[in-house]
């Protein structure tokens, strides 16, 4: 097969396989959901198939779960794992101290969930999610749906009092419907234009009664891994205060020109 992955899929694709050299036979690994999780869960399913490589997994959507699976790897509950090694997931945003805007793909809550519960985090995305500040992409917030307008107008008026630019909010829609996620809830995307105190905002945010989880990842994130267009590959360590420099090519297998979506 000839195909060539465009700049930023190069970029995704490069920091998806360099994220794979973490993982570890025997480990417990939470995958992360979006289109740069799907280039990792299909690099994990390349070493799985041609290197022999025996993982359980704990995905954060169904989506990943159904790839995963399609990928020949174990899939099982968290609570089945109970606590994972590491976890690889995608981001909007990732500023200077890996802290992240996440649920772009609507699945925050579980990643927030699977995250927590990992001893490792490492983010990859293309070197585009690098922002100096926090909050250029709108901040995804989960709500149950009862009463979702109640809990909207909360949010707006706990905004008020917060550091932020913009305070538009308005619920995700898919076409005409809205968008449902794995737990059967809404989502809210607040668009701030910038977050002044990311800490002070979840946790007002996650007070308003109805809201379930908010997207800011806050001292979650261990490693970050962000790709170029031309392969270049930045790998981010904030513990151990290291940044490490890679180029790699983008090899075509049979899994990686393939239904990569969202
Ligand atoms: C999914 O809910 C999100 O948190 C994704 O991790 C995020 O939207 C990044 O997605 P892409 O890798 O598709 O940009």
């Amino acid at each position: 097969m000839t195909a060539e992955l465009s700049p930023i899929d190069t970029a995704k694709y490069v920091a998806a396989k360099r994220a794979v050299d973490f993982v570890e036979h025997g480990m417990r690994v939470g995958l992360g959901t979006g289109s740069t999780a799907a280039y990792m869960v299909r690099a994990l399913g390349d070493l799985v198939r041609d290197e022999g490589l025996r993982i359980r997994a704990v995905p954060t959507s169904t989506r990943t779960a159904d790839l995963a699976r399609e990928m020949g790897i174990e899939v099982i509950t968290l609570d089945e794992a109970g606590w994972l090694d590491l976890t690889i997931d995608g981001a909007d945003e990732v500023d200077g101290n890996l802290d992240l805007i996440k649920g772009g793909g609507g699945a925050l809550l579980h990643e927030k969930i699977v995250a927590a519960a990992s001893e490792r985090m490492v983010v990859i995305a293309d070197i585009g999610k690098e922002v100096a500040t926090l909050g250029a992409f709108p901040l995804p917030v989960e709500v149950i749906p009862f009463g979702w307008k109640s809990t909207q107008a909360q949010i707006e008026e706990m905004l008020i009092n917060m550091d932020v630019l913009a305070r538009d909010t308005a619920r995700r829609m898919t076409g005409d419907s809205p968008f449902v996620t794995d737990e059967g809830n809404y989502i809210l995307d607040l668009s701030l234009a910038r977050i002044g105190d990311a800490h002070r905002l979840s946790m007002a945010l996650n007070q308003v009664p109805g809201v379930v989880e908010n997207g800011l990842f806050l001292d979650t994130c261990d490693v970050v891994v962000l790709g170029h267009g031309d392969g270049r590959v930045e790998t981010r360590d904030i513990n151990a205060g290291t940044i490490q420099e890679d180029r790699l090519e983008v090899m075509e297998t049979e899994n990686l020109f393939t239904d990569l979506g969202n």
